[in-house]
């Protein structure tokens, strides 16, 4: 049985003085959870998560990193560093990264791959837009998205990662993927990954992102190949946080 993730992706929000009541509302409210549960959070609150999360059941990431190690980078942030300020996770590939900065699919899998070899587990993001959904080419978008990281890192990498589907129209639109059009892409990819290894794809843990809320979280997260959420607008508030957890 897969232990579900609840990972919230904070994206370009948030102050310190915001985040401390955030994190305290967030921490007060815990109590015994079966889903894991983590914040991906800006780069420079990542000393502030440190010191208020460490200790506690709330893992921590960033939402991208540097595909390059060390150098003359102006502005780029690399794995080790996201290591030494006690990131478990990165968010890599997000549809917001490859839409609005030019990811491609062989950025992203360099990305993956700086992660993993610097000991971080990635939450490689894939997902269709609208006009790809409706041109019935969505298998063939998340299948070259998955495929451009197995082919640099081998099957065996994802035993070590996430993935999250996020379809690209339900992202911040309040418009969700029904739960059986998100488990059909969950099995899709599930069914992908077990033509390589059964064993990988058995262990993988799959979230949906797009417009996760309380009112939606129960129905999607209790679909056989949704093994948790990566949460954006519901991840600041406390309360509609902790319920998506609590569904999980
Ligand atoms: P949303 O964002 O929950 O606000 O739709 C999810 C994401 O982009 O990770």
């Amino acid at each position: 049985m897969r232990r579900k993730l609840v990972a919230g992706n904070w994206k370009m929000h948030g102050s310190l003085a915001e985040n401390d009541a955030l994190l305290s509302g967030v921490l007060a409210g815990m109590g015994s959870l079966r889903a894991g549960v983590a914040v991906c959070v800006p780069f420079p609150f990542l000393a502030q998560v440190q010191a208020k999360l460490t200790g506690s059941a709330i893992a921590w990431g960033a939402q991208n990193l540097s595909q390059h190690a060390k150098g003359a980078y102006t502005g780029e942030v690399s794995a080790t560093m996201l290591k030494d300020f006690g990131c478990a996770y990165v968010i890599v590939g997000h549809s917001e990264r490859r839409a609005l900065y030019g990811e491609s699919d062989a950025v992203v899998a360099e990305k993956f791959a700086a992660a993993l070899a610097a000991g971080l587990i990635p939450i490689l993001c894939v997902g269709e837009t609208l006009e790809e959904r409706e041109g019935g080419v969505t298998e063939a978008v998340v299948g070259r998205q998955l495929d451009a990281v197995v082919a640099k890192s081998g099957v065996a990498a994802l035993a070590k990662a996430v993935v999250a589907y996020e379809p690209v129209w339900a992202i911040g639109t309040g418009k969700t993927a029904s739960p059986e059009q998100a488990q059909a892409v969950h099995a899709f990819i599930r069914g992908k990954v077990r033509a390589l290894d059964a064993a990988v794809a058995e262990g993988l843990i799959i979230q949906y992102g797009g417009s996760m809320k309380p009112g939606n979280a129960a129905e999607l997260l209790g679909q056989p190949d949704i093994d948790g959420g990566l949460i954006g607008g519901a991840a600041l508030n406390a309360e509609e946080f902790l319920a998506i957890c609590r569904a999980g």
